[in-house]
């Protein structure tokens, strides 16, 4: 048997929850804030996401953050999961920061599902989902940049330029905001994990960057928010994208020379039928500077566009022995 639940702001004092059995949504109980404890709340502003943690803080209750857009699938969950295990406070933002998108990027059809997200972080057990508006995060007259130099204007900053200090910007308030003891990260954002890990590590902010590895549909393709944008054959190209970065990584790890593989890869890919290709490259695992032969863990790393969508994707390469 699993207690969770939801409590709207402003009706505390008597919450609605739900028995979880096998999974399966059994019972639904009027229960009072004693049960608090196994609900997920939500909370919309910056003071009562502090309030919340202050009591875990009195409490000396470990707390973990798992910064997302929403739209959540089982990319986000296995975040969620593993931020279960390692602390006693699991808090979940949910947050479509218009900063990290382009002019004529998607920020206005990014897919927005608060509803079922929150039942489905309420079936983990997430203790908090902070749903801050545009104006909480970005009130007027907001005016601080964190940019992360040189790691964010290559590889998927060459072509989103304002991308990563969007991102830079949003999770160090974020990290700000909570103040958790872990934040977790997916792989499935390679770069975007190594801008987070370098303004954790330039700006002394005192949290532990967790990296969950990259979950994948039954096909190989890294799940995605944006693989919804995809129509039937655009999701065929998708699914030999992701297995050329397989064979890339292959023959790599065979010993085939950096530039030959790249190249072998980038005709396939050109092949596929991918609209653009953006890059191919095999980088440092670390500092993501390029390298010519696979002498330590790497990094393959790709960004097509299919159709309209633009998906990235990436493998770890080590030399073999
Ligand atoms: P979003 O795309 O919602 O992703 C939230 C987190 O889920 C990121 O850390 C991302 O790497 C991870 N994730 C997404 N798909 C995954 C998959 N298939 N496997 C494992 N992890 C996956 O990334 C962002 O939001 C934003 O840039 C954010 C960090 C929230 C800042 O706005």
């Amino acid at each position: 048997m699993y207690l969770s639940g939801t409590v709207d702001e402003g009706k505390r004092g008597v919450v609605v929850w739900n028995s979880y059995h096998n999974g399966t949504k059994t019972v639904t109980a009027d229960a009072t804030t004693s049960l608090s404890r196994s609900l997920t709340r939500k909370v919309e502003t910056v003071s009562m996401l502090r309030r919340e943690v202050a009591g875990w803080r009195s409490r000396h209750e470990t707390v973990a953050l798992v910064p997302t857009m929403g739209s959540l699938h089982p990319g986000h969950l296995a975040l969620v999961e593993e931020g279960r295990r390692r602390c006693r406070r699991l808090v979940v933002s949910i947050f479509v920061n218009p900063k990290q998108f382009g002019p004529n990027e998607d920020f206005a059809r990014y897919p927005r599902r608060i509803p079922e997200d929150i039942e489905k972080l309420a079936a983990i057990g997430v203790d908090l989902v902070f749903l801050p508006s545009v104006d909480e995060m970005f009130p007027n007259g907001f005016a601080t940049t964190v940019k992360v130099n040189l790691l964010s204007d290559d590889l998927c900053g060459l072509s989103r330029p304002s991308h990563f200090p969007g991102v830079a910007t949003v999770v160090t308030k974020l990290l700000m905001q909570c103040q958790p003891d872990v934040v977790l990260l997916g792989e499935k954002d390679y770069q975007q994990l190594q801008v987070v890990r370098a303004l954790v590590r330039d700006l002394d902010i005192p949290v532990t960057v967790v990296a969950v590895p990259t979950v994948r549909e039954p096909d190989g393709l890294a799940m995605s928010s944006r693989n919804d944008f995809l129509g039937e054959s655009e999701r065929q190209v998708a699914t030999r994208f992701a297995a050329v970065l397989v064979t890339v990584s292959a023959r790599l790890t065979a010993g085939e020379p950096v530039l030959e593989a790249l190249d072998w890869g980038r005709r396939e890919l050109d092949n596929l039928g991918v609209n653009t290709l953006e890059y191919l490259e095999l980088r440092d695992a670390a500092t993501l500077l390029p390298v010519d032969a696979l002498r330590s863990e790497s990094r393959l790393l790709a960004a097509v566009r299919i159709g309209p969508t633009r998906l990235i994707d990436n493998l770890l390469v080590a030399p073999v022995g």
